[in-house]
């Protein structure tokens, strides 16, 4: 129901009427609210975040796009950080007894949705919570001491994989007309937290600005070098592996115990629900890089690279 507007109050509804207005690709209304776009109960929660939510210092926050790498990050962080205390019991852990979204929450997708304010007090730190939020208004918050990760992923994988994930939610294949129509939305960047590129760069200058506070990860990179990208994510974690962690293969059995192929096969993901209400399945399905290529036409992806030239070819960032 986040696309609806049933849990705005009245105060977010006149801030509505002024904000710049557009339709999603299914004809759900956006609303533009400091350059990012938002469906009114979005922007609702997105409001209790930011004027409600007290992480504590040690807390961490992971941040993506939609369909970036949120469920492989939020595993990972997870066993990084709680390494030590499954090291003995390892068939105890809690990635294999729970979804990782269960794990680690969305703040306004689940905890300060439908109007709800949270006790955090209730979580032991560190907390490890996710948003969707782009930078600045994650930082309305106060959040600011909080480490932030941040995962990134190709637009034209990351565009695919949301495609993927449409149909698996609604249990249909959606048609051509819905894809082009799909495709246009994103290239114009109007689609719930677009434009990707508005999102990719807040982060990006974050990091570079703040490097102790915001880590740039990419999709990409944790494939292509798994055991380099979590080293990296420990270290600023304030976490690293120790020599005899790395000799005793600790490294690796993260890597394992976070891969699609070993979450998606346990049995509390391939039949379970989120709490959100989403089948946990849904977050699985290929994870590789360049899946794009069995969907987009040359002509889409040459768009999309331009796109991403013209938007980020100045930015120092390289895809
Ligand atoms: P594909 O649709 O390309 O397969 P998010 O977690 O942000 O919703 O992103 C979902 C994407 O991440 C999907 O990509 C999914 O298959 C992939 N993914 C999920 N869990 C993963 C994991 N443990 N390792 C690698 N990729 C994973």
């Amino acid at each position: 129901n986040y696309m609806k507007d049933d849990n705005v109050s009245q105060e977010t509804k006149n801030l509505i009427t002024s904000l710049p207005s557009d339709k999603d690709f299914m004809g759900y209304g956006l609303y533009n609210y400091k350059g990012c776009w938002y469906y009114p109960n979005t922007l609702q929660a997105v409001l209790d975040v930011q004027k409600h939510f007290k992480p504590r210092d040690t807390d961490i926050i992971l941040a993506s796009l939609p369909k970036g790498g949120t469920t492989w990050l939020k595993s990972l962080i997870f066993a990084v950080v709680h390494r030590e205390k499954y090291r003995g019991t390892p068939q105890t852990h809690p990635l294999l007894l729970q979804n990782p979204h269960d794990l680690v929450p969305f703040l306004e997708v689940e905890l300060y949705a439908n109007s709800q304010i949270p006790d955090l007090a209730k979580y032991s730190s560190p907390m490890i919570f996710s948003t969707h939020m782009h930078l600045q208004a994650l930082r309305e918050a106060t959040t600011k001491a909080c480490k932030t990760v941040y995962v990134c992923r190709g637009i034209k994988d990351t565009f695919v994989s949301g495609w993927h994930y449409r149909n698996m939610l609604h249990r249909t294949k959606m048609d051509q007309a819905t894809f082009e129509l799909m495709f246009d939305a994103y290239c114009r960047g109007v689609l719930l937290y677009g434009p990707y590129w508005e999102h990719v760069l807040s982060y990006w200058k974050g990091s570079l600005e703040a490097k102790e506070n915001v880590l740039f990860m990419k999709y990409e990179e944790i494939i292509e070098e798994p055991r380099v990208q979590v080293k990296r994510l420990a270290e600023f974690l304030e976490c690293p592996f120790t020599k005899e962690e790395e000799e005793s293969g600790s490294v690796e059995e993260i890597l394992k115990l976070c891969s699609l192929r070993n979450l998606s096969n346990l049995e509390v993901n391939k039949n379970g629900t989120t709490r959100i209400g989403v089948d946990s399945q849904v977050f699985f399905r290929k994870g590789e890089v360049g899946d794009w290529k069995n969907h987009l036409t040359p002509q889409m992806a040459k768009t999309f690279d331009e796109i991403i030239d013209y938007r980020l070819g100045d930015s120092g960032l390289i895809f």
